[in-house]
Order: structure tokens, then sequence, then C-alpha cells
């Protein structure tokens, strides 16, 4: 598995570009997203933070996280969810989520084509809680929740997260997706 990936916040211009490239390359031209779809208004929310995974220079993977919601959904605090540590993977074990006092969305997750299988996208995860994590920790654990492709639940499931199986399938750009979560808790 290549452990190697260094995940960090666009910081430039030239890293927002790479970011928004890869982002193209991968929903635009391989999945067929419209670009007016695949770029929305949270790219351009000062609150929202973009990420990429580097290679040594080379950016392969990319990720973003929107801005904590100011209360965690009730049928979703109903729940016990799978955990992460501080290191961003999985500890096999499940925190109630009323725990959670804040709910973040990961999105926009995505690996360059000719690196995939590698264990690249598990390490941008880790990266992406790691980096939520360092941004908005309160005193309590943190809510994740994202909009899977269907074809992706495996991969989800594989880094960490669980279906939310009492919500349906739906379509977003004409993919079917279903909502996963889990639970954060650095230092727990
Ligand atoms: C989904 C994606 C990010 C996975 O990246 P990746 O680098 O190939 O994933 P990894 O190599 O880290 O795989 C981690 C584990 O998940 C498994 N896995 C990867 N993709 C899977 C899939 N589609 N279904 C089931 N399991 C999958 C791997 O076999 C691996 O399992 P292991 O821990 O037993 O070895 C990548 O396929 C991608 O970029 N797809 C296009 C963009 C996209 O659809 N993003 C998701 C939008 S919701």
């Amino acid at each position: 598995m290549t452990t190697s990936l260094h995940v960090r916040p666009v910081d430039t211009a030239d890293d927002m570009l790479a970011a928004f490239a890869l982002r193209r390359e991968v929903f635009v031209n391989e999945q067929s997203v419209p670009l007016d779809l695949e770029i929305d208004d949270t790219d351009f929310d000062p609150q929202t933070v973009h990420l990429i995974g580097e290679l040594g220079d080379d950016v392969v993977a990319v990720g973003r996280l929107t801005p904590p919601e100011a209360t965690v959904a009730a049928d979703l605090a109903a729940l016990h969810l799978p955990q992460f540590s501080a290191d961003g993977f999985p500890t096999g074990t499940e925190l109630p989520g009323s725990t959670a006092a804040t709910s973040i969305h990961v999105g926009r997750l995505a690996v360059r084509h000719d690196k995939r299988g590698l264990g690249l996208g598990a390490a941008l995860v880790a990266g992406c809680l790691r980096e939520a994590a360092r941004r908005w920790r309160g005193p309590g654990a943190l809510m994740l929740e994202l909009s899977a492709q269907v074809y992706a639940i495996g991969f989800y499931r594989r880094t960490g997260f669980a279906l939310v199986e009492h919500r349906d399938t739906y379509l977003d750009a004409g993919i079917e997706h279903r909502d996963m979560a889990a639970m954060y808790t650095p230092g727990g």
C-alpha cells in the first residue's frame, strides 16, 4: 500500500487550479458530470476547505470539506456509527451520534485514474478527517457525512463510513448516491 500521500489544504492559486483540474478530469471527463454542477456555490464559500493530495510535486488526489452545520441531523444523532481516531483511520468501535455537537460534510473525493488501487484513497480520507478535526474540533466528537456514489459505497465502508440505511438512494448529477456517516474523536 502507498502511504506517502501528503494531504494539505490548498494554499495558492496554482493549488486551487490543480484541484479544479483534477476534479474536472475525474468528475466531468470520466463520469460525465456537467461542469456547471461539478463546480458549485460551495466551492466559493470562504469557509469551504479544499484539499489536495500530493506524491512529491504531483497532485494526484483531491477533496473538499464543507463548514460545520450548527446542529446534527436528528436521525443521525440516533445512530451508533463507526469511529475514527486521531490518525483518521477506523477504530472498529462505534459511538452514539448524539455525542457529536457538529457535523461536517466531506465531498469531491477523487484519486487520479492511474493512481487508484494503491491505498491513496484511504490516505486521502484520513488526511481530510485530520484536517476537519484540526479546524473544527470542539469539546465533543465530530459527525462526518458524505454523499457516496453507489459504486463507491464499498470504498467508503473500507475506509470507515457506515451507510445511513434508512435514507433512500437519490440522484445527484444523474448518478445514484447514498448517504454515509461516521464519528471522529481525535485523542479519543
Ligand atoms: C473512490 C476512489 C477515491 C478510491 O480511491 P483508491 O485510491 O482506488 O482507493 P484505495 O486504493 O485507497 O482503496 C481502499 C480500499 O477500498 C477498496 N475499494 C476501492 N474502491 C472500491 C470500490 N469502488 N468498491 C469497493 N471497494 C473499493 C480497495 O480495494 C481497498 O480495500 P483494502 O483496504 O481491502 O485494500 C477512486 O476510485 C476515485 O477517485 N473514483 C472516482 C471519483 C469518485 O467516484 N469519487 C467518489 C465520489 S462519491
